[in-house]
């Protein structure tokens, strides 16, 4: 796995349409361009990688346990998340997870799309991530949005 050292520095997202898709355990199979330059890799060091490549270290495991729950049961999942780019700096999104189902209505993986996030999403999410990360708040039981 790579070693990013994260810097304090924000990349702002632009709101241009941000997708990528994963089979069943997370690895990477697709993404469009405007993932590959906010990521900042190239496509091949991205296809076959887990997600997690761009997990940015102040994200608590919490939200992404209560993400997977959700879509493994077929339902759409959607939360603010801080992500890492080679460079080691960070962005914010808003990511919007969603099954994708064989005729059968199997899930055969996951898509992801992404919305830009207000400042006051960002003080919102990194208290509450903070919080999680310390221990003063002990659960997260339902998507951590407001709106
Ligand atoms: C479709 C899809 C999109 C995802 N997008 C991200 C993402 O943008 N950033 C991120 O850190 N994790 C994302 N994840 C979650 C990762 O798979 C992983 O669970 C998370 O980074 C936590 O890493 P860990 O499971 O190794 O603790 C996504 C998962 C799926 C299925």
């Amino acid at each position: 796995m790579v070693d990013v050292q994260p810097l304090d520095e924000e990349v702002i997202y632009d709101g241009r349409p941000m997708i990528t898709e994963t089979d069943l355990r997370g690895k990477i199979v697709f993404m469009n361009r405007k993932f590959l330059e906010m990521s900042g890799y190239e496509k091949s060091e991205l296809i076959g990688k887990p997600h997690s490549i761009i997990r940015h270290p102040d994200m608590p495991k919490e939200a992404f346990c209560c993400m997977w729950d959700t879509i493994k049961k077929g339902e759409m999942w959607s939360g603010f998340v801080k992500n890492l780019r080679k460079d080691g700096k960070y962005y914010w999104v808003k990511v919007i997870v969603e099954p994708v189902k064989d005729e059968s209505q199997n899930i055969k993986g996951y898509c992801a799309s992404r919305k830009p996030v207000t400042e006051n999403d960002k003080v919102y999410a990194s208290t509450l991530f903070e919080g999680l990360k310390s221990g003063k708040i002990k659960a997260l039981n339902m998507h951590h949005e407001l709106t």
